[in-house]
C-alpha cells in the first residue's frame, strides 16, 4: 500500500541512505526529507535523488529544523506524512563535549516536537532512531534491549533523553513510537569527521590519521544500508512502544580498523599518529549489540562486513568531488584545527 514517509535529517548521512533505501525497496512509497542543512547535512548528498527521473518525482525536500513545530506540522499537513523516522540529531560524540547545548535542541526538544505532532496528527508510527550509545559501555557480553541505559557523553545522554521522550509519549498518550538502537555505522557518503570517513579521506591524500589512545577501544560497525533494511523492518514489523538493537557482529578495536583501511588504501604504517585520548574518561571502552530480537522477527542483514567495508572505501575514491567541496568549507577546516590542532601539530 502506498504511504508517506518523513525522513528527517534526510540530507545526512544515515538519513540520506534510508531514503534511498525506501525509494528502491518501496516503489509505492513517497519519499519527504526535512533537514536543517546543519554542516552534516548538504544538499550535494540527496541530489542524486532529485536529478534521478525515476526517484525525482516520489522524492521531496524541504528545509528546516524538527525543534519548529510551524515547519513540522506545515510538512505533515501538506505532504499528507504517514510514517516519521527521525535521524534528525547532532551526532558527533567530540562536538558534544565541546558544544553539548546544541544535542539538546535537537536530540531532545526536536523529538519532543515530533512525537508531540505524531499524536497532533494521527501519524501510523513514529520510530526514532537511536544509538547503542545510550547503554554506556561493557567490558564482557552484549546489550539487549534490557541492558541500563547509562550514556556516558553529551552526545549519548542527549539521545538517551530524546528515546526517554518517546518512551514516555508512548505511556502518557499512547503515541506508536518504535525506538531501534544501532552500532557505528559506515558506508557512503558519511560526513568525514566520524573514524573511517576522517580517515579514509585523510589516507587518500597522504595526511597523517590521528588515533586516540591506545586505540583498544571496541566498537560494533555495521554497513549502513544494513541499518536502513534494520529501521525499515522495525518500522513496519516492529511492536508499538518497543526499542530494537540494530547489529551485525561487527566488532572491532579501532586499531584494528586502522589497519584495515591502511591495507584497503595500501598505504604505510607511518601515517597513524597515536595521539592522547582527547574524550579522556568519556571514552568508551567497548560496546556490543545483540540484535536477536529483530533477528528473531525475521530481520537479516545482507551485507558482509569486509566486502561492505571495501565497497565503501572504493567509493570514497570514486567520490572525491563529494567530500573535496565539504573538506574545502572553513567550518571543515576549522573543526579539524580546533579538535586536532594541538595533537597534530605540522602534520594537520
Ligand atoms: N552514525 C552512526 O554511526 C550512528 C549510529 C547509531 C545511531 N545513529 C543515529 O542516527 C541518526 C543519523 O546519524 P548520522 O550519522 O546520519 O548523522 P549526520 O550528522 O550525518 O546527520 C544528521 C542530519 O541531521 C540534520 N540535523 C541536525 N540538527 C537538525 C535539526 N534540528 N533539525 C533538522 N535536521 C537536523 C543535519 O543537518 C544532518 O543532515 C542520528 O540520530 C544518530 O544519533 C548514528
Amino acid at each position: 500500500m502506498s504511504k508517506t514517509v518523513l525522513v528527517t535529517g534526510g540530507a545526512g548521512f544515515i538519513g540520506s541512505n534510508y531514503c534511498r533505501y525506501v525509494l528502491k525497496n518501496r516503489p509505492d512509497y513517497r519519499v519527504v526529507a526535512l533537514d536543517a542543512l546543519t554542516y552534516a547535512g548538504n544538499l550535494s548528498t540527496i541530489a542524486d535523488m532529485q536529478r534521478n527521473p525515476e526517484t525525482a518525482s516520489r522524492f521531496a525536500f524541504y528545509p528546516g529544523k524538527i525543534q519548529d513545530e510551524t515547519v513540522v506540522n506545515g510538512i505533515i499537513e501538506a505532504e499528507k506524512i504517514d510514517y516519521i523516522i527521525n535521524f534528525a540529531a547532532e551526532s558527533h560524540n567530540d562536538r558534544s563535549i565541546l558544544e553539548p547545548g546544541s544535542f539538546i535542541q535537537t536530540d531532545v526538544y526536536g523529538v519532543f516536537t515530533l512525537l508531540d505532532a505524531t499524536k497532533r496528527h494521527g501519524i501510523e508510527r513514529m520510530l526514532h532512531v537511536s544509538t547503542d550509545e545510550v547503554y554506556g559501555t561493557i567490558d564482557e557480553g552484549q546489550f539487549t534491549e534490557h541492558s541500563p541505559i547509562e550514556p556516558n557523553t553529551p552526545y549519548s545522554a542527549s539521545k538517551a533523553g530524546g528515546e526517554m521522550q518517546a518512551r514516555a509519549h508512548r505511556v502518557t498518550y499512547g503515541t506508536p513510537t518504535i525506538v531501534t538502537r544501532c552500532g557505528n555505522n559506515f558506508g557512503e557518503f558519511q560526513y568525514p569527521e566520524k573514524l573511517i570517513p576522517f580517515f579514509v579521506t585523510r589516507l587518500i591524500q597522504n595526511k597523517k590519521v590521528p588515533l586516540y589512545g591506545t586505540g583498544l577501544q571496541v566498537r560494533d560497525w555495521v554497513y549502513v544500508m544494513d541499518h536502513c533494511s534494520g529501521i525499515d523492518f522495525a518500522l513496519h514489523h516492529g511492536e508499538l512502544g518497543e526499542a530494537y538493537n540494530v547489529g551485525t557482529d561487527g566488532e572491532c578495536t579501532n586499531r584494528e580498523m586502522v589497519d584495515r583501511l591502511l591495507k584497503l588504501l595500501d598505504k604505510p604504517e607511518s601515517l597513524v599518529k597515536q595521539i592522547e585520548d582527547p574524550r579522556g574518561g568519556a571514552h568508551d571502552k567497548r560496546y556490543s549489540i545483540n540484535s536477536d530480537k529483530l533477528k528473531g522477527m525475521g530481520w537479516k542483514p545482507a551485507y558482509p562486513f569486509e566486502a561492505a567495508l571495501e565497497s565503501t572505501v572504493k567509493w570514497y575514491l570514486e567520490n572525491e568531488d563529494w567530500w573535496r567541496e565539504i573538506i574545502a568549507k572553513p567550518d571543515y577546516q576549522d573543526f579539524v584545527a580546533r579538535f586536532y590542532g594541538k595533537y597534530l601539530g605540522e602534520d594537520l
